[in-house]
């Protein structure tokens, strides 16, 4: 019998429909040529939707919750005062989803322009695991005597032990089945009592994992480190905040936003796992067709081989590598082709059979789903 997946698809706003629509015509392709099906629901969420009906994640959650996985443009809109949707669509998905770990793998493919004079593919090819359900994202707070020259604002972290072990589990399983070696990010220096339970955790964890070497770095040295010696890592694991921060840093590392992809996965299997580009919605291009679709296109191949499609996403993930490779510029009409066109080529070369696996020889991305299982206490 023919593999089928049921795929939840929510375009979103701006650039989102545009990329999305991209990575829905190479997924046509991938379909065709490695046998297996989707059948796909698309949503109306985000701004439009918002400001037409007042509806953001709550209204979905049920619909969403049948879905395999959840393929995602982007969301946001100058008319939408900031904050609504973040908070209630994007995070209210990831935390009522538990999609525990955001993995978003800092690659630089060959032939990409990278900022960082010097830098080569190989020595660029690690993996950030950002807790995605907690610390200063549960949006905890308060503020006291507000607009007075008295005003008290409290701002906290949640860090739990249960949220940090699943994460770090992950990366340590992660590890296990790449470099071995386990990178903690934190601030424990100044943030004492959250860093220490992170620092518990993984030096718990680390008797599980013994052939996997662990490390630690405070995130301000991270923000050096990352682009002078990516070599450095193989897997970085670090709370929710810390990771937002230093995986922007790593999109611009990698050729920049355009290219750069994430997976917010749910480990346990109870709700789907949802895959983004890490860029926003771009008002300032939506509708120029000058949007990079490589990130939502690499976002796909995530989700294929978090499906068990491992072969399709590697050949996903090698068209990709090769058309962006090809561009004189990662954005803009400098890229010389536009959004669509970059996505009807990428689909051809996957329809056609055509892809050069040795682009991408360790791909990361066709064998999410073949981790190894957590390994129990001893
Ligand atoms: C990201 C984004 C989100 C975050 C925003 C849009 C809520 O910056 O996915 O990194 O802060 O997590
Ligand atoms: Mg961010």
């Amino acid at each position: 019998m023919t593999r089928s997946h049921q795929i939840a698809v929510l375009p979103g706003d701006g650039i989102g429909p545009e990329v999305v629509g991209c990575a829905l015509e190479v997924l046509d392709a991938a379909e065709a040529r490695y046998g297996f099906r989707t059948e796909r629901r698309e949503y109306a969420a985000g701004a439009a939707h918002y400001l037409e009906t007042g509806e953001l994640f709550a209204e979905l959650e049920d619909e969403l919750r049948g879905a395999d996985a959840i393929l995602f443009g982007s969301m946001g809109d100058p008319r939408v005062t900031p904050g609504i949707l973040e908070r209630g669509f994007i995070l209210e998905m990831r935390q009522r989803f538990q999609q525990a770990a955001n993995v978003r793998p800092v690659r630089l493919y060959s032939g990409v322009p990278t900022p960082i004079s010097g830098l080569t593919p190989e020595r660029c090819e690690l993996v950030i695991v950002r807790e995605n359900t907690e610390g200063a994202y549960v949006g905890r707070g308060s503020t006291v005597h507000a607009g007075t020259p008295n005003a008290v604002a409290m701002q906290e972290s949640l860090n739990t032990r249960a949220g940090i072990e699943r994460v770090v589990d992950f990366a340590f399983r992660l590890a296990a089945g790449r470099r071995k070696r386990l990178t903690l990010c934190h601030k424990t220096n100044i943030l004492v009592a959250a860093g220490q339970l992170w620092q518990e955790v993984v030096a718990d964890l680390a008797t599980r994992y013994p052939e996997v070497e662990t490390d630690y770095v405070h995130v301000d040295a991270m923000c050096f480190h990352l682009p002078l010696a990516p070599e450095r890592f193989d897997v970085v694991v670090t709370d929710n905040l810390f990771g937002d921060i230093i995986t922007d840093l790593g999109a611009v590392i990698q050729g920049g936003l355009g290219v750069a992809t994430s997976a917010n996965l749910n480990l346990d299997g109870s709700a789907p796992s949802m895959f983004e580009a890490i860029h926003g919605s771009a008002p300032d291009i939506a509708g120029t067709g000058w949007a990079n679709p490589s990130g939502a296109i690499l976002s796909l191949a995530l989700m294929l081989g978090h499906l068990g499609e491992a072969d399709a996403a590697r050949a996903v993930e090698a068209a990709t590598v090769e058309v962006l490779g090809s561009l004189p510029a990662l954005s803009g009409p400098e890229m010389g082709a536009a959004t669509a066109e970059l996505g009807s080529r990428i689909a051809a070369i996957v329809r056609d059979d055509a892809t050069d696996p040795e682009l991408v020889p360790n791909s990361l991305l066709g064998t999410l789903a073949a981790l190894e299982p957590s390994r129990p206490a001893a």
